[in-house]
């Protein structure tokens, strides 16, 4: 027998405020139909003004423990996948524990932009894997709508707010792929590529939060190329191939990427869980929102081989496979 980490509970909170893409028609050189075809994007949520990454978290971190039957005091560690921070410290990850009234366990962030949920569920496993912890919150949460330059076509339509979360709890399996929780976990990055996807501010560099900065193009190829191949040698390591899998829950940056993924794992589109039409790239929080979304929907049933991946600014890419 060997331990798993499996999930338990899974849950979402988007801001209330929808903006569809013809209301940057008004103040930007851009149409609706420009941002469909290329990206596949219709809408996003924004944060209300004052409105938090930690707020969006502790709202997700709520859905889903109550998905799970569980109370706060209940978990053990607390991990949160963030690029936009309420404060430069303390952590997210911290807010979210006192805003869940818990005052047990431990509680830090993890930041790898678009892959930063990969690579948090990575560690979260790591901490079962290890008995550090058996109950673990891992939340991906975003506000990218405050690092947007509003005056620039090529990224501002593209992202939204909004976060998700998973309960992780520790089980005994058989060490099959046919075990519920994580199977297996491949992670990579390359800091050669900085300058294709960064933000041009920080504490250390200039004092100031900055905007985000991206030459599409490039990172696109990059995503086409990266994500297909990160996804294989996870289903590798866990035994599998492309026909075990039930369902690909992609970072959701662009329909043409996880398009061009889902061919190249010879995976059809009906087991692609794509929410990209409503949420936009909401960064780290686009696989837990939907891994939440696809269960809410019906997709997504206990039992299912579920295919994560995602790549971002870093670069930094990534695949977990579990089964639900
Ligand atoms: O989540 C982190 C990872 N990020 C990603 O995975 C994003 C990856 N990149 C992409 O999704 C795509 O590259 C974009 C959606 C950002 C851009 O699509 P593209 O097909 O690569 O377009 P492009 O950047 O090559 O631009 C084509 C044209 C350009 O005009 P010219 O130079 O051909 O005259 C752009 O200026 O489209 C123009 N353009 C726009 N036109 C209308 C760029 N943004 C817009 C816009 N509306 N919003």
């Amino acid at each position: 027998m060997i331990k798993r980490a499996v999930v338990r509970g899974v849950g979402h909170y988007l801001p209330e405020r929808v903006v569809e893409n013809a209301e940057f028609e008004a103040s930007l050189d851009t149409t609706d139909e420009w941002i469909r075809t290329r990206t596949g994007i219709e809408r996003r949520h924004f944060a209300a003004e004052g409105e938090t990454t930690s707020q969006l978290a502790v709202k997700a971190a709520q859905a889903a423990l109550a998905d799970a039957g569980l109370a706060a005091t209940d978990i053990d560690a607390i991990v949160v996948a963030t690029s936009t921070p309420d404060f430069t410290f303390p952590s997210v990850a911290t807010m979210v524990q006192a805003g869940l009234g818990s005052t047990t366990g431990f509680a830090y962030d993890v930041q790898a932009v678009c892959a930063g949920f990969v690579f948090a569920l990575a560690n979260a496993n790591g901490l079962i894997l290890s008995g550090q912890a058996t109950r673990v919150l891992v939340i991906g949460a975003e506000t990218f709508s405050r690092i947007m330059d509003w005056t620039d076509r090529g990224t501002c339509v593209l992202f939204g707010d909004g976060a998700g979360a998973l309960v992780l709890e520790a089980a005994e399996g058989s060490g099959t792929a046919g075990d519920r929780g994580i199977l297996s976990v491949d992670l990579h990055s390359d800091g050669r590529y900085r300058e294709i996807l960064y933000v041009d501010g920080g504490v250390s560099s200039n004092g100031q939060a900055g905007h985000l900065r991206m030459q599409g193009n490039a990172v696109f190829k990059h995503a086409v190329q990266k994500l297909a191949e990160t996804a294989h040698t996870a289903l590798d390591k866990a035994g599998l191939d492309g026909g075990a899998v039930d369902w690909i829950v992609p970072h959701q940056a662009n329909l043409r990427i996880i398009t061009a993924t889902a061919e190249r794992m010879n995976v059809p589109m009906e087991r692609v869980v794509v929410t990209v039409q409503d949420h936009g790239n909401t960064s780290a929080a686009s696989i837990p929102l939907a891994l939440s979304v696809g269960t809410a929907r019906g997709q997504i049933k206990q039992g299912d081989v579920v295919v994560t991946e995602a790549i971002g600014g870093g670069l930094a890419w990534g695949s977990v496979v579990l089964r639900w």
